[in-house]
């Protein structure tokens, strides 16, 4: 079964044809972030209007090769997101499903992100998994005792793992988004420069507030010593301590629930030193999943159609 997918949520236009919720046929992603570099963040309205500049070609990229005939269903991202952005894929989806008498699917773009890890896969995951999402607007855990079958064990209580380091990156003066920028400079850095704190949160939930305001009052002491070398001692510190954090409630998890496998999905886990941490603290037999591309990491359609796929 072949289902064409469009996701606009945020600050990416995409489309994507996805056989059977694993195979990938097609995978277009229009970044908008030469646009939102400019400040620093996504504005909602500049994000829209780029949805609707380039909606209709990523679509017909997509489609390349492919008739009509030969798509089952399409699928698009229904919430959460930015209402602006979110209009214009769902427009599009509902017109064509329309003019080519196909199903609409409508998803949830953080369960999407939970089916990232189906994409290109040989096999097929096992239940129950814990499920780490960590991106720019949500950070959670999940635990997948089957095929839409989600307990949420915890998730953030104020920022977003991805906005904390995109925060955090803005205060070192590094490009938006701040993730990739902040890992770069952290292969070049010390993790032990400065012992930033990690939140100790009730349960599985999250908090990085107190992180991300106490790398801008450790710069702000420091305000004379803002050399590369120590913008990358920063990063590095940073970077770690956020990692633990995340890790340290998967691995709390783990301890109380019996699980076979466990994933990371969302912008975030395209992070090298995150997947590294979490692989090192697994007990021996649970399986480790990423996805299996960076653009499976960060905002993608492929992932709506595999949701779609499986819950429809
Ligand atoms: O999943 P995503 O594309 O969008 C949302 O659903 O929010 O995630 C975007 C976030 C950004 O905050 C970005 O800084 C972060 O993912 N990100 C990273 C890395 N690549 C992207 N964070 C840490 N390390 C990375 N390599
Ligand atoms: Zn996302």
């Amino acid at each position: 079964m072949k289902i064409l997918a469009i996701e606009s949520s945020c600050d990416e236009t995409a489309a994507s044809v996805v056989e059977d919720g694993k195979r990938v046929i097609s995978n277009v992603i229009s970044s908008q972030i030469s646009e939102h570099k400019k400040t620093g963040g996504v504005v909602p309205e500049v994000a829209a209007r780029e949805h609707m500049k380039f909606i209709v070609p990523v679509v017909k990229k997509a489609m390349e090769g492919l008739s009509w005939d030969e798509i089952d269903a399409i699928a698009v991202t229904k919430t959460p997101g930015l209402v602006g952005s979110l209009v214009v894929g769902q427009s599009a989806a509902s017109a064509l499903a329309l003019a080519h008498d196909k199903p609409l699917i409508e998803v949830n773009h953080i369960h999407g992100h939970l089916y990232s890890n189906w994409l290109d896969s040989e096999d097929e995951p096992e239940f129950p998994a814990l499920v780490l999402t960590v991106s720019g607007g949500h950070s959670d855990l999940f635990l997948m005792h089957g095929h839409g079958d989600f307990e949420q064990l915890g998730g953030t209580k104020d920022d977003a793992a991805g906005e904390a380091f995109d925060k955090v990156a803005r205060m070192l003066g590094m490009d938006y988004p701040g993730g990739p920028a902040i890992e770069k400079a952290a292969l070049k850095g010390n993790k032990e420069f400065v012992k930033f704190p990690r939140a100790q949160m009730q349960g599985y939930d999250y908090s990085f507030s107190g992180l991300k305001t106490a790398v801008l009052y450790y710069l702000r002491d420091h305000e004379d010593e803002m050399t590369d070398g120590f913008k990358n001692d920063v990063a590095a510190s940073f970077q770690e301590a956020i990692c633990d954090s995340l890790v340290g409630k998967a691995v709390k998890a783990l301890k109380n629930y019996d699980v076979k496998e466990v994933h990371m999905a969302g912008g975030c886990s395209a992070n090298g030193r995150l997947r590294e941490i979490l692989q090192d603290r697994l007990p021996e037999g649970v399986k480790f999943r990423h996805p299996a591309k960076i653009s499976y990491c960060t905002d993608n359609a492929a992932m709506i159609a595999a949701v779609a796929f499986y819950l429809r």
